[in-house]
């Protein structure tokens, strides 16, 4: 049975003696509005350890759009009810004070995450990787888990905390978890139920146009597999790119060069109103 916890304390007291036992606990931190994403790392976290922790907070830190953020869906019930099934034996919901006591006023957090911090991702929405790492390392101080769970889904994302992870000297293992898509390629996440019938149907382009690249890697010189992909989206009304880009799994840098190593082509595209970002691994 699901136990539901809001605060730090009672999460400590609660998994004190199953850790006395010597079982092993794994994290997956979420913003909730669960989808089977979401329930493909809680599955890989029972697999790979004994008792598993989801946590759903919508952290207020990692949002750059306060339209976003007011508009994150939350459906508490459902969520619940969602892990009750599969099995996950606890889930942390803490209210906002509760993990930034002097909410709204800002606590310093500053970390070097190294340069890719600043592509991508972090150059749309500056200081985003400063709050995931804020919100995920209080996560990591409360659970103290063994194992995190995160997914690839959001790529930089899993860069970065591994980033954090060195930094930090912390001692958790991280794990990576592909993307779940839906049936027509889409890949699942909390912010598509904010796309209509028409932006549903164009959101299907991030996903052929990754595929594309990924199907003619060998075929194309590298500029080319670019425009071709670009033109794919271009062609569709209603998304505008904000990058389309095949990097350096690392410094997440254009590739200038074609190889077979360590080579992930990322997307990131407004849908109508919606922000959606998708990424295939190459090699
Ligand atoms: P959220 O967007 O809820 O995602 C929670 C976890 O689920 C992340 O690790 C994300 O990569 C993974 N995920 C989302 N969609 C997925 C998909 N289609 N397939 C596989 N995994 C998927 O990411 C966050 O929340 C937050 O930034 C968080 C890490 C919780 C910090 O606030």
């Amino acid at each position: 049975i699901l136990e539901v916890i809001a605060t730090i304390a009672e999460l400590e007291s609660s998994l004190k003696p199953l850790k006395a036992q010597g079982l092993k606990i794994a994290l997956v931190p979420t913003m909730g509005a669960l989808h089977n994403g979401h329930l493909s790392l809680i599955a890989e976290a029972q697999k790979q350890a004994d008792i598993v922790v989801c946590s759903i907070f919508v952290n207020p830190t990692q949002f750059t759009d306060p339209k976003d953020l007011e508009k994150y869906p939350r459906p508490l019930e459902h969520d619940i009810k969602m892990l009750t099934e599969a099995g996950c034996n606890f889930v942390f919901m803490p209210s906002v004070k509760e993990m930034y006591p002097n909410y709204p006023t800002p606590e310093n957090w500053k970390i070097d995450l190294g340069s890719a911090e600043f592509v991508l991702e972090g150059e749309f929405r500056k200081g985003h990787y400063q709050g995931v790492t804020q919100i995920v390392f209080k996560l990591f101080d409360a659970v103290k888990p063994d194992t995190a769970f995160f997914g690839q889904k959001d790529f930089q994302q899993v860069l970065m905390i591994k980033n954090m992870v060195e930094v930090l000297d912390l001692d958790v293992q991280i794990v990576t978890c592909p993307i779940i898509r839906e049936d027509d390629g889409l890949a699942m996440s909390s912010r598509n139920i904010h796309l209509n019938k028409a932006d549903r149907e164009h959101s299907l382009v991030l996903s052929k146009a990754l595929f594309f690249i990924e199907e003619n890697y060998d075929k194309y010189p590298l500029a080319e597999l670019l425009t071709q992909a670009k033109q794919i989206i271009n062609e569709i009304p209603g998304v505008a790119l904000d990058y389309l880009t095949i990097a350096d799994g690392d410094t997440l840098l254009p590739l200038t060069k074609k190889r077979d190593q360590n080579t992930v082509a990322l997307v990131a595209a407004k849908v109508g109103e919606t922000r959606l970002i998708d990424n295939v691994i190459i090699n």
